[in-house]
This record gives structure tokens, sequence and C-alpha cells, in this order.
């Protein structure tokens, strides 16, 4: 396998997979599953890694870190990172420098913006330059203040045209794809016929071109409450629960570690002549 190009990979003949992902390991992992499109490293680092409440005291500094750690261990997938909160809003200097970061010192090869209208300079800016882009809209968690709290988006006629209004906007800029996030599914369902970029749902029905999830509520690491539309796949949290409490019971017990879990000298000793060596100097 090798990475694909943009156009490879979205013009695929079957539904796209994405998932988060924001450190080394897991993305080693992830990369060498072969119906693994592509990986996000999404601010929602800031709920699942850093504890916060919500994803805006993320930082670019924050995005690239990750994103450097994630980027180490995808050979395969394509690699996508977010933008953080008002990063957009910055200078467009200084936030094509924000992007430029996240692709060379994090190994991105598309970034994520949050948001329609307020940010068609900066895409087109940015596509013009040949750095492809992802939308995203719905609900985008970065507007949670703006919206008063995580809630269904695009459910009246006023919401369903702006949404419209701002998914058509975006693709005349340049996006290569966008994300739609939680959303009715009849509405995301037209929304894609309309586009001619592909749309990656989560919370947004079967319809779109694609799904993503985070990876931690998936796969059952996340045991807090997660949202209506999650599906688990896995109980990891549980699993790790049960290695730890194996791990700590084995110590407490003297049974590790055992003899072929230590080391040895490089000649045989006696333990007077290793006390002797180690008083010695
Ligand atoms: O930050 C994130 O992980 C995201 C996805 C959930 C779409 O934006």
């Amino acid at each position: 396998m090798s990475k694909p190009s943009i156009d490879l990979l979205l013009n695929r003949d079957r539904p796209l997979t994405c998932l988060t992902c924001y450190d080394y390991l897991t993305a080693r992992v992830m990369d060498q599953i072969p119906e693994l499109d592509m990986i996000l490293v999404g601010d929602s680092l800031g709920n699942v890694m850093l504890g916060y409440e919500s994803t805006l005291r993320v930082t670019i500094d924050d995005m690239v870190h990750h994103t450097a750690a994630v980027g180490r261990a995808v050979k395969n997938c394509y690699l996508i990172a977010d933008f953080p909160f008002l990063e957009a809003a910055l200078e467009l200097s200084t936030a094509v420098r924000s992007a430029r970061r996240l692709v060379q010192e994090g190994g991105a090869q598309a970034v994520k913006i949050e948001g329609g209208e307020r940010n068609l300079e900066l895409i087109s800016h940015l596509t013009e330059f040949d750095l492809p882009v992802f939308g995203h809209l719905g609900l985008t968690p970065q507007s949670v203040e703006g919206f008063g709290g995580y809630k269904i988006q695009a459910k009246t006629e006023r919401t369903i045209k702006q949404l419209g209004r701002q998914a058509r906007a975006l693709e005349k800029s340049g996006i290569s794809a966008l994300i739609l996030e939680c959303i009715p599914a009849q509405v995301a369902a037209n929304l894609t016929r309309i586009l001619t970029v592909p749309t990656i749902g989560i919370g947004a029905g079967a319809d779109c071109d694609g799904q993503v999830l985070v990876w931690q509520d998936m796969a059952g690491l996340n045991q807090g409450k997660t949202a209506s539309f999650v599906r688990k796949w896995g109980d990891v949290g549980k699993y790790l629960q049960e290695a730890f409490t194996a791990y700590c019971g084995a110590v407490i017990a003297g049974e590790y570690p055992a003899e072929e879990e230590t080391f040895s000298t490089a000649e045989t000793l006696s333990d007077e002549e290793i006390r002797e060596m180690l008083l010695s100097s």
C-alpha cells in the first residue's frame, strides 16, 4: 500500500472511511487497515486526549504536536489535520503559516477548517497554492458557544437554506471534501446529491459519501456519555482495565517479573561478590 492522492482517494466507488487519531501507536495500528482511507487529527483531541470540556482551548501548537506524532506512523492513509479555534480568523498570512506548519512539521496532506463563508478567502488562497482543504459544516464544535450547546443543526427552513448556501460557497472556493456533523439524514443526503465534492458524515446519516468517528468513542475507550449516533465496535476501556488490574495483581502477588522477564550478569557471580562490587567505589 502507499499514500493515495486526493483524487484517487475521493473517487473510490465505495463509501469513504475516516477515523480520528492523535498519537503514534494508535496511528500505526490504524495505518495497517487497508479499508481505512483517511486519518483526521481532529481538534477533538482537546476532549479525548487533554480532558477539556470543549475544543476551544486547543492551540495550533497542540495540533502540530499531535499531527507530527500521527504523521510519523502514517504511511498508507491520507492524513488531514484540523485548524483549531479562531486560527482561520487570524490574518491571512498567519493562517497560511499555520497551514504550512501542519504540513511541514506535522506531515498533514490536507487541512480541515470549520465554518462556511467567513473562511472563503483563506480556503481559496490555500487551494490556489495546491493545499487540499476539507470543509466542515453543521454542528461545528468550535461554534458551541454561538450555538448555545451541542445541538443538531439544519432542522428548520432557515438553517437548511443557510447550510446549502455555505456548502455551495465552500465548494466554489475549492474544498476537496465536506464534513457534515449532526444534521438530519435527509438534509445530508440531498446536499450530497447537489455537491460534486464528497461529503463525510458524522451524525449525518448513511447517504453521505463517507463516514468519520472519533476512535475513542467507536472503540469504547471513552466510557463517558457519547452522542446517540456513535456505535461501539469494541470495549477498549474494559480491556485496559482488565490489563491494568491483572498487572497490579501480579506485582502484588510477587508473581511479576518472572525469571524469564529478568536480566543476568555477564558471568556467574555470587551475591557476596556483587555486594562487594557495589560497595567498592
Ligand atoms: O475534531 C474532530 O475530531 C472532528 C471530527 C469529529 C469530524 O472535527
